[in-house]
Formats: structure tokens, C-alpha cells, sequence
């Protein structure tokens, strides 16, 4: 794991001090046991308006980076459209009021029965990761009497060596390679439209030049398979990706020049729409994550804090490598000092990274994290080991509001 992270920049934000400044004053009762999260809202949505005043792109938000549904109404809210990838995110969203003609279906899991019951649903955007998948949505159309637009999903590679712009090509279940897409025609299935390509391969991007080179490297092959399969390519969807700086290193990604850049790909892609599907750069940094210190301790000449959660709330530092920043929530005027940090659970993967802390930190103490916005609640491990599972608030005009109270795991166990 990288291991040591600079928490400097991630509470200065005057969204981070005005909840901060709140949770000093009322720790929630979930705190006294178990972690829970915060979302604050007022941030969200500035950082959202930031992100939609732009005619560029058009803007989905990937759910599994959050799919509570305060977060859900709040995109909704800003004009975000939304990618689902499973039945349960389809259902969350709709459950939260958005017109199914805002949803688009990407995951390379995708049934027979799934694509149906989707176009049921009302779903009318589906990106193809697979021939069987094209099949399995002509069929479909046919059988429910519509004509759903269809994104073939490509996965590029590229000679192994310095020129590779990915750094390696690891090969993945996501789309399939141009090679197979080749052997198709899009009037092979007039049914449905096929009508953009889709493609991300990347993750946690935070060079503005990286990303761009990389974009600017697909186009080329893109279009050309268009061409191939006699596809009208009118859009281009670029997934994700675009990062965030969890290592509080300073290399965060400029969205002005990322506009700048996209202009440039949509002209040179020739596309009418160019879509991102954002999650952790539309909703990372509006979430933080607290938890009590339970136990400190010196072993072996190291300092060591144990939490009443860890990787049971926050999986992602132990299958990344990244660790969210860290702090102590109330104020102390003591040095820092290198802490490591661990959770509750039976392995030595229940860390959550080596953090500089004020050295007075002690039992009780909540520490809080930062950009637990995306990729925190759904992406963790609840069950091992029986905790609470944690809870879930939103903060909003200076107000805590909880969302779920933290649960005991008699709420699931039978
Ligand atoms: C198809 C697809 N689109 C978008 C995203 C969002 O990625 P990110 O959170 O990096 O923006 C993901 C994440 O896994 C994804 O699988």
C-alpha cells in the first residue's frame, strides 16, 4: 500500500470546515459505536452546477460510485443523467423519480432476461460489451416492439513498450477488442441503432496531458471500426476515470482544460454528443467518512491506532493501494506523528493507511476522512466479523440529517 498520505489539503475546503465545525458540536449517536458517513449536500450541488455549465459534454453519473438516494435526487437535481449496471441500481434510481429515458445501461453482465426486463423498464440506452449482448438486444427490441440505441463497448491494446499509453494491457471482461467487433455490420441488426462507441480503460487520471494524449490516441482507431462495421458513429461515450488526488500529492485535474480537451476530441472524433459517465469526480470530495479510535497502542516502536471500523466501511485502500486522507475532527495544537491505522477485522488487510496525526490522539477520538463520497458504503465488506453496519447522513443548510441510523447485525443476520 502506498502508505504515507499528506492530509493537508482535503480539510481546508470551506465546505470540509463548516462540517466539521458541526460535527464538533453534534457527534451523531452512531458515532459512540460504529463509523458513519456524511455527504454534504450544499458542496455537492455547487461542485455539480460547476460541472454542467459547459455545452460540451453531456453528463451521466456512474451510480456505483454512490447509489444513496439522497446523492441520486441531488444529480438528478443538477441534470445528470444516469448509468446503472445492475437491477438494483436501475430500481434505486427510478425509485428516486428519474425518467427512464435518463438511464443508460452499461456491465458486462448483462443477460437475456436483464436486457428485457431494462427495456420494460423503459430503458432505452444500452452499452453492448459482448456479440452475444448485441444479439440478446436485437431480440429483445423485436420481441417488446422498440428501437433501443445500442454503444458498442471497444478495449483497445497497444504495442507493449514506452509508447503505451495505458502502461501495460491488461485484459478485462469490459467490451471487446476491435478485432471481434469487426465482425459484425451494423445492419446486421436493424433493429436496434447502433450509433456510438464506448470506451474506458483508465483509472484515477490526474494529468490533464495523460488523459489528453490518451483520449487523442483512440479517436483514430475508433473511427476507423466505425467505418468498418458501416456505423454513422454519432456518439462517443469516454466512461470515467478522471481522478482524484487521495494521496493529497497536488496533481489534481484541471475541468477547464479537460473541456478544452474534450472540444477538441468531439471535432476530431466527428461526433454529435460526446457523454462522460463521472463518479468519483462528480461526488468523491463531497463525502467524508468518521469513525472513534478505539484502542492505541505502541508494537514493535510503531504507533498503532485501531478503529471500530475499517475495511468493513472503507474497502477501496486495501484492494487500491490509495488511503483516503485522514484527520483528527477536533482540534489539537500537538505535533504530528505517524500512526498506523487498522480496523476491527481478523486480517492484516484491515488498514486504512500511515497517517501524520496530532500525537495527544486517544480513545474516543473520531478521526474523519476525506473523498468517501464515491466508493465507500457499497464498495466495503459489512459482514465479516458481525459489526454495525454504518450509518449514512446528509448535511445540508448547516443540518445533520440521517439518512439510516447505524444497524446492529441482528438487522441481517438470520
Ligand atoms: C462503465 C463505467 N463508467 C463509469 C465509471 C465511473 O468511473 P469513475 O468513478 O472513475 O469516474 C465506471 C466505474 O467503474 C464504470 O465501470
Amino acid at each position: 500500500m502506498a502508505e504515507l498520505v499528506n492530509s493537508a489539503h482535503c480539510f481546508d475546503s470551506p465546505a470540509a470546515i463548516e462540517l466539521i465545525a458541526a460535527l464538533k458540536e453534534q457527534q451523531p449517536e452512531s458515532a459512540k459505536q460504529a463509523g458513519y458517513f456524511v455527504y454534504h449536500l450544499d458542496a455537492l450541488k455547487a461542485h455539480l452546477a460547476e460541472l454542467q455549465r459547459q455545452d460540451v459534454i453531456k453528463l451521466w453519473f456512474a451510480v456505483k460510485a454512490n447509489p444513496l438516494s439522497t446523492i441520486i435526487q441531488t444529480l438528478e437535481g443538477a441534470g445528470f443523467n444516469f448509468d446503472v449496471a445492475s437491477t438494483g441500481e436501475l430500481s434505486q434510481v427510478l425509485k428516486q423519480g428519474v425518467a427512464p429515458e435518463r438511464i443508460l445501461n452499461t456491465g458486462p453482465a448483462k443477460s437475456k432476461a436483464q436486457i428485457t426486463s431494462f427495456i420494460d423498464q423503459g430503458v432505452n440506452v444500452f452499452v453492448a460489451e459482448s456479440l452475444n449482448q448485441l444479439i440478446w438486444l436485437n431480440e429483445a427490441a423485436i420481441e417488446s416492439k422498440v428501437k433501443p440505441q445500442v454503444l458498442l463497448r471497444v478495449q483497445l491494446q497497444w504495442p507493449e513498450g514506452d509508447k503505451n499509453p495505458l502502461g501495460g494491457n491488461s485484459l478485462t471482461p469490459f467490451g471487446l477488442s476491435v478485432a471481434q467487433w469487426q465482425s459484425i455490420r451494423v445492419t446486421d441488426f436493424p433493429d436496434i441503432e447502433i450509433c456510438g462507441l464506448h470506451i474506458f480503460q483508465w483509472g484515477n487520471m490526474l494529468s490533464n496531458e495523460k488523459m489528453f494524449s490518451l483520449w487523442s490516441q483512440m479517436v483514430p482507431p475508433l473511427k476507423q471500426l466505425a467505418e468498418d462495421i458501416g456505423m454513422a458513429l454519432k456518439i462517443l461515450d469516454l466512461g470515467g476515470g478522471l481522478g482524484i488526488d487521495y494521496l493529497q500529492q497536488g496533481a489534481t485535474l484541471s475541468w477547464p482544460q479537460i473541456l478544452i480537451d474534450l472540444a477538441i476530441i468531439k471535432q476530431q472524433a466527428a461526433v454529435e454528443e460526446l457523454w462522460l459517465e463521472l463518479g468519483r469526480f462528480a461526488v468523491a470530495e463531497c463525502g467524508y467518512y468518521i469513525a472513534p479510535v478505539v484502542d492505541r497502542k505502541v508494537n514493535y516502536g510503531q504507533e498503532q491506532l485501531v478503529l471500530a471500523a475499517g475495511i468493513n466501511h472503507l474497502l477501496r485502500p486495501a484492494i487500491t493501494e490509495q488511503p483516503f486522507p485522514v484527520d483528527l475532527l477536533r482540534t489539537s495544537s500537538h505535533e504530528k506523528q505517524l500512526f498506523d491505522i487498522h480496523g476491527p477485522l481478523c486480517t492484516s488487510m484491515d488498514k486504512l493507511g500511515k497517517h501524520a496525526l496530532p500525537a495527544d490522539v486517544s480513545v474516543h477520538d473520531p478521526l474523519i476522512f476525506g473523498y468517501c463520497g464515491a466508493y465507500g458504503f457499497t464498495e466495503s465488506m459489512p459482514f465479516f466479523l458481525c459489526h454495525h453496519i454504518a450509518a449514512e447522513y446528509v448535511f445540508s443548510q448547516g443540518k445533520l440529517i440521517e439518512v439510516r441510523a447505524s444497524q446492529p447485525a441482528d438487522w441481517y443476520l438470520r
